[in-house]
């Protein structure tokens, strides 16, 4: 398959700053790209900073220092209410918790990104109800979040990261919730959905199985990150 970056990260420096403007170094120079289409894992230790990184990548949160290019814009130039825009139109999330809104729908919740972005509403609410289709979710569309399993708020969460057909889609943990025999059904589930669209999908997660279907495995270490050979997971 012919390769198109979609995703460029240049020399990403990420920090937090404590009380004393103490300074917390956690990402430092991360350069990444992402192809159309590409799934990839993101792996490392606990508090390494694969959050972070997809925080920063998905523009949730500011670098540091670096730049981001999605589909050749760069993103940290913009200033914050036109990178909230372009966030919605660009980026599906899901993480480990659903963060599904409880007083609507799956399908209201699945539609919300489209609804936030004034799209037109009906085409919006057809989209969302094709997405959980696809996800298997007919027969729950009308379910609270309440009403739902742990799986299937998860899947309703990743309908509404497509429901904008975003250039690339960030997971982080997102099957950190559910048993062994659930994570495979969502992970499997995720994959089908993902390749179907052609989209970018980054995963951060703990699971050396998850990352073992991924395309390119990297891991962040040391505040760097680097390639990993996945046949040596
Ligand atoms: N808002 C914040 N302010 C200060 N420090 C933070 C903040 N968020 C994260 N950190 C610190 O930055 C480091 C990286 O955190 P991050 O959440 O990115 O790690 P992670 O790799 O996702 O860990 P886990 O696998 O446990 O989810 C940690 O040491 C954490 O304590
Ligand atoms: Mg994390």
């Amino acid at each position: 398959m012919e390769k198109k970056i979609i995703l460029t990260a240049k020399q990403i420096h990420k920090s937090y700053f404590m009380a004393q403007n103490q300074e917390l170094k956690v990402l430092e120079n991360i350069n990444l790209e992402i192809n159309k289409g590409e799934i990839v894992s993101v792996i490392g230790e606990s508090g390494v900073g694969k959050s972070t990184l997809l925080h920063v990548i998905g523009t949730l949160d500011r670098p540091t220092k670096g730049q981001l290019f999605l589909n050749n814009t760069e993103v940290f130039s913009m200033d914050d209410e036109e990178m909230d825009s372009f966030r919605n139109i660009t980026v599906g999330f899901i993480f480990q918790f659903h963060h599904l809104l409880p007083e609507f729908t799956a399908l209201e919740n699945a539609a919300m990104p489209g609804l936030i972005a004034r799209r037109n509403i009906k085409e919006v609410y057809s989209r969302a109800e094709e997405l959980l289709f696809e996800i298997g979710l007919k027969d729950r569309m009308r379910h609270k979040p309440s009403e739902l399993s742990g799986g299937e708020k998860q899947r309703v969460a990743f309908a509404r990261a497509l429901c904008n057909d975003p250039l690339i889609v960030l997971a982080d943990e997102p099957t950190g919730n559910l048993d062994t025999v659930n994570s495979e059904v969502l992970r499997s589930q995720m994959w089908n959905l993902v390749r179907k669209k052609n989209k970018a999908f980054v995963v951060a997660t703990h699971s050396k199985k998850i990352a073992g279907y991924s395309d390119r495995v990297v891991e962040i270490k040391d505040r760097g990150l680097r390639e990993i050979d996945k046949d040596l997971l």
